[in-house]
């Protein structure tokens, strides 16, 4: 008799078969002369209905004690169930308490709401929904990795302290050991980094991009899947203080390529899910979002839209809409412009490419309208921007050049320069915000609620 996940009993299991499962109790229901216990593993959304008698030795001192929450080791008989919706039950041989729930446990059987389930994210992992989001999570993972090894990139683990500001934003995080009632002071009256732990300003990373140019430079196609952390203090429901960020660049590449290679690793990822959480994805489909199936069915059916900057541009102006933040030539596209232009005008993801150089980062390949650069976003349905990325400016006299335009001190960049001046060669990436990813598959209104333990400005609790 070996215990089994949940999961596999339900898929592969015979009915008459001696099984033990180990779980939490979701629902208990004790009539006169039998309990009820629905024992659930987190291997997939449907728990297990455990049927206990009074011939049980300890059925008067604990199953009857047995509450919703309570940790529990049933080992019994599958048998087909006649309740409906499952289909088998185990009649159990024998229920061993594990760990007892007080009986202030705080998930009871009613629905409660994201808010409220984000003050408890010890335990919200064991609801439907927070437990569908993990699988979700994983197979999401699964298969960005996949997608990456059957073509041959290598993953690099790029590091989180760094002494580099990526996107030139200044959105760190500080990372010191220097006491901050007594920092040291140069003469000047400047913070002495060259006192702290690294000898100079170290700050979380805000991408792996940087450091995977170098990869890319020397192993040709590489990725990263690394946490990233942005101190901007936007608290809407698209950010994340720390969040996960999927990362290929390629050498030999523009930006023709980075978009192909962007919608094949969309279309790749929303086909992974779909086929290796169909259960999730129709709890997500029949609860959350009644749009979520057919969204993703499209991802991997229908091509995605392509059009410039400027082309974006124009259809704002034209569609007679009056926005919040009106649109012209050289402003920022807002959310309320992506969302117009995938849901509206195309009704299918788009990519844009060629946005004005003011707009964008420092590292991206100047046009020869020496106006735009090769910069791309990809846009879906309800989120907006999914994936930013970009052709790299590999030419050393054209990036000097950026880095001074947008005010960033050259000597921090150096080694940055020097690839360019030892066997520089084309290169572009992106990158994918994975709970933006996990957002748009499962359509959750929150991306709070698509990582496990979210750090938004004022909270980092768990
Ligand atoms: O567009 P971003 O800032 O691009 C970069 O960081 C590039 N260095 C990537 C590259 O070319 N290698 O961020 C990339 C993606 C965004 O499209 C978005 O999906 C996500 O990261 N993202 C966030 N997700 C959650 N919370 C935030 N605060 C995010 N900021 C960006
Ligand atoms: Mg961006």
């Amino acid at each position: 008799m070996t215990k089994e996940r949940i999961k596999d009993l339900l898929d592969r299991g015979a009915p008459g078969e001696d099984v033990t499962v180990e779980g939490w109790l979701r629902t208990v229901r004790h009539s006169k002369n039998v309990s009820f216990l629905d024992v659930s593993d987190g291997s997939c959304m449907s728990g297990i209905q455990a049927v206990a008698a009074p011939e049980l030795a300890n059925y008067e001192a604990e199953v009857r004690k047995l509450t919703t929450g309570c940790c529990v080791r049933v080992a019994g008989r599958l048998a087909e169930s006649p309740g409906k919706g499952q289909r088998y039950e185990i009649q159990a041989g024998s229920v061993e308490v594990v760990g007892h729930a007080d009986d202030d446990y705080p998930l009871q059987k009613k629905r409660h709401s994201f808010e409220f389930l984000r003050t408890l994210g010890h335990l919200r992992m064991r609801t439907n929904t927070f437990g569908a989001v993990m699988r979700v999570r994983n197979a999401a993972a699964h298969a960005i990795h996949g997608f990456f090894q059957e073509r041959g990139f290598i993953h690099l683990h790029s590091p989180i302290i760094t002494l580099s500001d990526c996107e030139g934003a200044g959105e760190m995080f500080r990372v010191s050991t220097l006491d901050p009632d007594r920092t040291p002071r140069t003469e000047s009256g400047a913070v002495d980094y060259s006192r702290d732990f690294f000898g100079k300003e170290a700050r979380l990373t805000v991408s792996g991009q940087l450091e995977a140019e170098i990869a890319a430079l020397a192993l040709s196609n590489v990725y990263t899947f690394g946490p990233t952390f942005r101190s901007e203090n936007s608290n809407t429901s698209r950010h994340l203080a720390e969040f996960w960020m999927v990362e290929p660049e390629m050498a030999f590449c523009d930006i023709q390529g980075d978009m192909d290679l962007a919608e094949a690793f969309l279309k790749h990822l929303a086909k992974g899910v779909l086929e290796s959480c169909p259960d999730d994805m129709a709890f997500f489909n029949e609860r959350i979002d009644k749009t979520v199936l057919e969204t993703l069915t499209d991802i991997v059916d229908q091509p995605f839209e392509r059009m410039t900057y400027t082309e974006a541009v124009a259809i704002l102006e034209r569609s007679g809409r009056s926005f919040e933040y009106p649109v012209s030539w050289g402003v920022n596209l807002q959310s309320e412009h992506e969302r117009y232009l995938v849901e509206e005008h195309v009704g299918r993801p788009v990519m844009v490419i060629d946005y004005p150089k003011e707009i964008k980062a420092f590292y991206m390949y100047l046009n020869d309208d020496e106006r735009t650069v090769a910069a791309m976003d990809v846009l879906v349905p309800k989120i907006g921007e999914i994936i930013g990325g970009s052709q790299r400016e590999h030419r050393l006299d054209q990036l000097r050049q950026r880095i001074n335009e947008c005010g960033l001190p050259e000597d921090e960049y150096w080694w940055y320069l020097e690839l360019r001046r030892y066997g520089s060669a084309p290169h572009a990436g992106f990158g994918l915000g994975f709970e933006r990813l996990v957002q748009f598959m499962t359509g959750l209104g929150n991306i709070r609620d698509v990582i496990p333990f979210p750090r938004v400005p004022g909270f980092a609790e768990f």
